[in-house]
């Protein structure tokens, strides 16, 4: 099936162009970061909620930095969703997040007339730079935010729940989608990795979303004179933190696929003739087998417990976000199958190891995503590029689902 008289090319090119002037909008000069209710991200949601407009989309911006552009369908009208966040990481790429955001609402563009009501959600945190907790976006969405996370608190002291509550003040309305009426929701994202690219193919559809957790760990000794303190006096609080590193990067290659990643540490007082005396620091973990997962983080937090008793530090894990493996709907996947076979010679399945808004949204109804090429493979990198050709070859089969989805309804 083929949208009748729409130019799918120049709406994918436009959507190549917008991904790059949105890319200028960014909490830091000289590199790419928008993180959760950050003055770059209200700036990017003004300028996306624009482009909602301009397709014909009613815009939302809630408390807690969702921005929604719906088309209202007829009345009891069921409701299709296509989202993505549009936070970043810390020298981000262009593409993570807003190419599935930017997509979706020339999605809209291309099919003005449907039966249903059709929402395109830019989602807030997704990264979880901000508060160390992925998924803060579209959990608010789907209205799952515990208490938990309101209280999580980011560098300078300020937590979810007073900044949220400064926005309803100011007159942001309540998160929560009505979702009574949910169809399904569909993600167009990078790949974010290699095999698409392997295969020569622009598009893949994914069967599940493998789990992650976070967590904020650390130890605590005592700060010293360098040149004073006898080795075997010393409560070296880096020393302990090194040996957790290479027990979680040996875990993970114990156990493939399980992936383990210490991506940020904070060292105290942090000078070269110092004892460090604390440290403290981010650890992910991640597989699409949750057994796994749950073990490994057990094995890390008993490791980091010993180690802090053979040195007489003090030892810190808080788990910060925890998300299970979530599978994609099978039959939702298999109508955006369908779509992506009319362009292509065969359709990759491809288990993400990255984590999506999709994980959210797969707990309150059907969820299907779109995986895109990527250069190289490469993502949360400065030099992450999708090309326009495959932003086109996204785009052509999202319309193809989205009017399958018209002439008969997913159930
Ligand atoms: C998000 O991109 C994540 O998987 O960390
Ligand atoms: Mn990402
Ligand atoms: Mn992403």
């Amino acid at each position: 099936m083929k949208a009748p008289g729409l130019n799918i090319k120049e709406l994918a090119q436009q959507v190549a162009e917008r991904l790059e002037e949105l890319a200028l909008v960014s909490d830091e000069p000289g590199w790419l970061v928008r993180t959760f209710l950050s003055p770059a991200s209200a700036r990017a949601n003004a300028l996306v909620g624009g482009w909602m407009r301009e397709a014909g989309l009613t815009v939302r911006e809630d408390d807690f930095g969702n921005l929604t552009g719906t088309r209202q369908g007829p009345p009891g009208a069921r409701k299709l969703v296509i989202g993505s966040h549009l936070d970043t990481v810390v020298d981000a790429g262009k593409f993570d997040g807003p190419a599935g955001v930017l997509l979706g609402i020339a999605a809209a563009a291309a099919c003005p007339d449907l039966p249903f009501t059709l929402e395109v959600v830019g989602f807030s945190d997704e990264e979880g730079v901000r508060f160390q907790s992925t998924y803060l976006g579209s959990r608010a969405y789907v209205g799952k935010i515990s208490p938990e996370e309101l209280a999580l608190r980011d560098a300078a002291g300020i937590s979810v729940g007073e900044l949220t509550a400064a926005r309803r003040a100011a007159g942001f309305p309540e998160a929560g989608a009505d979702l009574e009426n949910l169809m399904g929701y569909l993600e167009i994202h990078i790949e974010q990795g290699p095999v698409l690219e392997e295969a020569g193919l622009a598009l893949g559809v994914v069967p599940g979303i493998a789990g992650q957790t976070r967590i904020l760990a650390g130890f605590t000794g005592q700060a010293g004179h360098a040149g004073t303190t006898p080795m075997p006096l010393r409560r070296d609080a880096l020393a302990a933190a090194a040996r957790l590193v290479l027990e979680a990067e040996s875990q993970a290659q114990l156990h493939p696929p399980l992936l383990a990643t210490v991506g940020k540490m904070e060292v105290l007082p942090g000078a070269g003739n110092v004892i460090p005396g604390q440290v403290v620091f981010t650890l992910d973990v991640r597989s699409p087998d949750n057994t796994a997962r749950e073990a490994a983080l057990e094995h890390l937090e008993q490791f980091g417990a010993a180690e802090a008793a053979a040195r007489r530090l003090a030892w810190h894990w808080q788990v910060k976000q925890s998300n299970p493996a979530v599978p994609c709907d099978a039959g939702l996947s298999a109508r955006l199958t369908e779509a992506v076979a009319a362009g292509q010679p065969v359709v990759p399945r491809i288990f993400s190891g990255a984590g999506h808004d999709a994980a959210v949204l797969a707990g309150v109804g059907p969820a299907a995503m779109l995986f895109v090429r990527c250069r190289a493979g490469l993502s949360h990198h400065p030099d992450e590029y999708a090309s326009p050709e495959d932003l086109a070859a996204a785009l052509e089969a999202v319309v193809r689902f989205v009017l399958s989805l018209a002439a008969s309804p997913y159930v």
